[in-house]
């Protein structure tokens, strides 16, 4: 029998209708669109507005995507895992919440926190559970509501985010497409330079900690634009290498979308042209863990069965990695 390998056969996205352009944050703060776009390569975010709604509402619709796109039915997905740093609520996991919605009645789940890389971990964890034989549907989501964390008087980091949701289903595969290899890395000593400070166990929710504006990003941008642009463009080389693959064996790149000048230098690295590379981080920003599945959803079309996709990420923790995977469908 061929070796079991984890394929991503649909996909689902979605993104809120309300955008938040660089126009609107010149009212906001200090900025100025063509600083924004020169240095980020950003000209709109997607905002989830209403009162009440969390990255669960996001979420549905993408999954609901992906129920319909292969006439699934609910009670056949095994697991659902959901990676986020905004879940509804620090408690129960937002995956738990997504399951019930949507009537996933048989399924476990939990949620993985890795900032930008959670949904390259949440892939490799859902890619393990189908190659180890016992699960056949696994769906691995990525989705943020940065709105909910970001300071929109702080002209540093309002800038960048955005909201949105992307999710995979992962089912076994064996005629040697799907998730191929992963290079995965954390180093908490990055800790410093991009993080919530507050509503930990560290420095709980108090009145001192919200009068001090510690419930939201904090980012040191320059520090870890230098550990970005090296640790996304290392890893990348690092997996077509083992791989005995060069940048023409690839059909696509599909980045985090953090910052324009850091997708450029990983495309340089990897000697690609920009014709092969998933960007659209002018529309969305830096939806956190949603940037990757939502170029996927976006660029779906353009896939071919067979094709090369090396999938990259750097971010908050420092956690960082990329995966190769061959298009299934
Ligand atoms: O996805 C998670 C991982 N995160 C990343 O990968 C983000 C990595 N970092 C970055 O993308 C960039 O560092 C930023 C886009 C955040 C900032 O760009 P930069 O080129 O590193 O700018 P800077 O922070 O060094 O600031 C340069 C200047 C400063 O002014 P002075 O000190 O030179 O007078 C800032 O005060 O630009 C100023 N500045 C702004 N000006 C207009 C900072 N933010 C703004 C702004 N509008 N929004």
């Amino acid at each position: 029998m061929n070796k079991i390998t984890a394929a991503i056969t649909a996909i689902g996205g979605y993104v809120p209708e309300t955008k938040l352009t660089n126009a609107d944050l010149e009212k906001m703060v200090d900025t100025n669109d063509e600083w924004i776009r020169t240095r980020t390569g950003i000209s709109e975010r997607r905002i989830l507005k209403e009162k009440g709604k969390g990255v669960s509402d996001m979420i549905i619709p993408a999954v609901q995507q992906i129920l319909t796109k292969k006439n699934l039915n609910p009670l056949d997905i095994d697991c659902i895992i959901c990676a986020t740093v905004t879940p509804d609520m620090v408690f129960p996991a937002t995956a738990n919440i997504v399951a019930d919605k949507i009537g996933a009645k048989n399924a476990w789940g939990f949620d993985l926190e890795a900032a930008c890389s959670g949904f390259l971990f949440a892939l490799a964890t859902g890619t393990a559970f189908i190659e180890s034989g016992k699960y056949k549907k696994v769906v691995v989501v990525g989705a943020d509501k940065m709105s909910a964390i970001v300071d929109y008087t702080d002209r540093n980091t309002c800038i960048l985010f955005g909201d949105g949701a992307g999710a995979v289903l992962l089912e076994p595969n064996t005629e040697g497409n799907g998730i191929i290899d992963s290079i995965l890395k954390t180093d908490g000593s990055g800790k410093e330079y991009l993080h919530m400070k507050s509503g930990g166990s560290v420095n709980p929710s108090s009145i001192e900690t919200v009068t001090a504006r510690e419930h939201f990003v904090y980012q040191e941008g320059k520090t870890v634009f230098k550990f970005a642009v090296k640790g996304m463009a290392d890893v990348s080389a690092e997996l077509l290498e083992r791989n005995h693959l060069t940048g023409n064996d690839i059909a696509w790149l599909v980045p985090h979308q953090a910052n324009l000048r850091i997708i450029d230098a990983t495309t340089e690295r990897l000697g690609l042209s920009k014709d092969k590379v998933m960007i659209n981080i002018n529309r969305y920003g830096n939806t956190t863990a949603a940037t990757i599945p939502l170029c996927l959803w976006e660029w779906e079309k353009q896939l071919k069965k067979g094709d090369n996709l090396v999938l990259a990420a750097f971010g908050g923790g420092f956690t960082w990695g990329a995966i190769l995977l061959k298009w299934a469908y």
